[in-house]
């Protein structure tokens, strides 16, 4: 019966055990009863990327490693809630955490242990093996199209606002997959690639008219899954027929590709910014419901998307007819809602999220701010949206960087001038991961 009435806390994600996790819980043994405070993927996404495994998953392994007694939930990064709930006389955590952004945390547990006199042991933190460091590997060797897939939905169950960046080749899906920042104790990045028809065809030197048809944009796709693990939206225009429509589905479905959107018009494709300066038709409720349903009927899996985009504001229809729409799309099956907006003021779509709010049945709410940048990820977020698109900004910055390149050389009549905004020749070679593996 020996330390039964000792407790020892233990919080963990445990996406990928390692040696480094069995020290910590070795330790934890030896001190008496092992309470595993597993992290969900709520509190994981709060301060890094989602677990690879589910909460259920992980739950299931580390029950059964030897030594702990019980796994519970840690739904937040912070323990105060389940220290508090314990009581325990030990918390062990690794000491990597006594600098960085976890130092914070640390301290709280610290404050909180020490209102009934529990101790924080921190043992040296095993050098040579990480998580992270395998997740980097892990990322190397790449992703499947099932994992790829389910990502998105499990992103939205466990992330308030997801941000997804365009992308048009494999370079401008590797700086989506690759961009992070860390500010403030906050881990960013971007969670997934938008594959626009606007970008995808002027990065072709084509208009956005249709013209880049179904086997061209699926090159593109193929370019992006290739060097990316993150969950992909394809912008798929009006779907084209429903006959046809199906038979997309089923192939971006096939291919990993999470969802597509589709806009409510007919005719001959124009870019939505182009509003009522050209003649764009809106498709009848009816028959885009049938589409919608036909898609989802098409779908093999759970977890393909079909999302429906209201042009309504676009061709300054109205709110009612955005509304009816919405409400119109969602009961013939579509599992998200994209709602346009061209005016460069954010307060039309707010307009709309705040009546959309109000509806009895609902699904999750993409916006792409592009007229209307101003605005940030918060005050959407707030409104409501849980998606946010941006969804040509790659483009839009490269174009003017290689034209005030072009232009340097033809003014110099060399290229010493422009080197000084090229990336260094060293620098170009190492952006590919892996450039310097040899094949044997
Ligand atoms: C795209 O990125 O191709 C879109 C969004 O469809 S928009 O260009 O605003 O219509
Ligand atoms: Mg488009």
């Amino acid at each position: 019966m020996k330390n039964n009435q000792i407790k020892v806390y233990i919080a963990m994600s445990a996406d990928l055990i390692h040696p480094g996790h069995l020290n910590i819980i070795n330790e934890g043994r030896k001190l008496g009863d092992v309470i595993l405070g597993l992290l969900t993927d709520k509190a994981i996404a709060s301060y890094k990327p989602l677990p690879y495994l589910t909460y259920e998953q992980r739950k299931s392994i580390v029950e059964n490693i030897k030594g702990i007694k019980e796994v519970i939930p840690q739904d937040t990064l912070d323990y105060t809630d389940n220290l508090l709930k314990i009581r325990p006389n030990y918390v062990i955590h690794g000491d990597d955490w006594k600098t960085g952004p976890q130092s914070g945390t640390r301290q709280q547990v610290i404050d909180t242990l020490e209102k009934w006199g529990g101790i924080l042991i921190e043992p040296p933190y095993t050098s040579g093996i990480s998580s992270t460091e395998i997740k980097k590997r892990l990322k190397e060797i790449g992703t499947t199209p099932e994992i790829r897939m389910r990502r998105f939905r499990r992103l939205l169950q466990n992330k308030v606002l997801l941000r997804f960046l365009e992308a048009h080749n494999g370079l401008t899906g590797l700086i989506v997959e690759q961009t992070n920042i860390t500010m403030d104790n906050d881990f960013r990045e971007f969670d997934g690639v938008w594959i626009s028809s606007l970008t995808d065809s002027i990065a072709k030197g084509r208009p956005d008219t249709g013209f880049v048809d179904l086997t061209s944009r699926l090159y593109t796709i193929n370019q992006v899954l290739d060097v990316t693990t993150k969950p992909i939206i394809v912008d798929g225009d009006n779907g084209g027929l429903t006959e046809h429509f199906i038979f997309i589905v089923k192939t971006l479905e096939r291919l990993g590709v999470s969802a597509i959107i589709i806009e409510d018009k007919i005719g001959l494709k124009k870019n939505s910014l182009f509003g009522n300066e050209v003649e764009q038709i809106q498709d009848s409720i009816e028959n885009f419901c049938y589409k919608i349903s036909e898609g989802k009927k098409a779908q093999i899996t759970k977890d393909f998307l079909i999302i429906a985009r209201i042009e309504s504001l676009i061709l300054e229809k109205g709110l009612d007819d955005a509304l009816l729409r919405a409400q119109s799309y969602i009961k013939a099956g579509a599992d998200a809602i994209m709602i346009h907006s061209r005016n460069t003021d954010p307060d039309e779509i707010l307009e709309f999220c705040e009546f959309y709010s109000k509806l009895v049945e609902k699904v999750p709410l993409v916006a792409v701010p592009t007229t209307y940048s101003s605005i940030t990820e918060e005050r959407l977020a707030k409104a409501g949206v849980r998606i946010v698109i941006y969804a040509n900004q790659l483009l839009r910055s490269g174009y003017p960087a290689m034209v005030k390149t072009a232009k340097s050389i033809l003014f110099n009549q060399r290229a010493l001038e422009s080197e000084s905004f090229c990336l260094s020749i060293k620098d170009t070679l190492s952006l590919i991961p892996n450039t310097m593996q040899s094949g044997h």
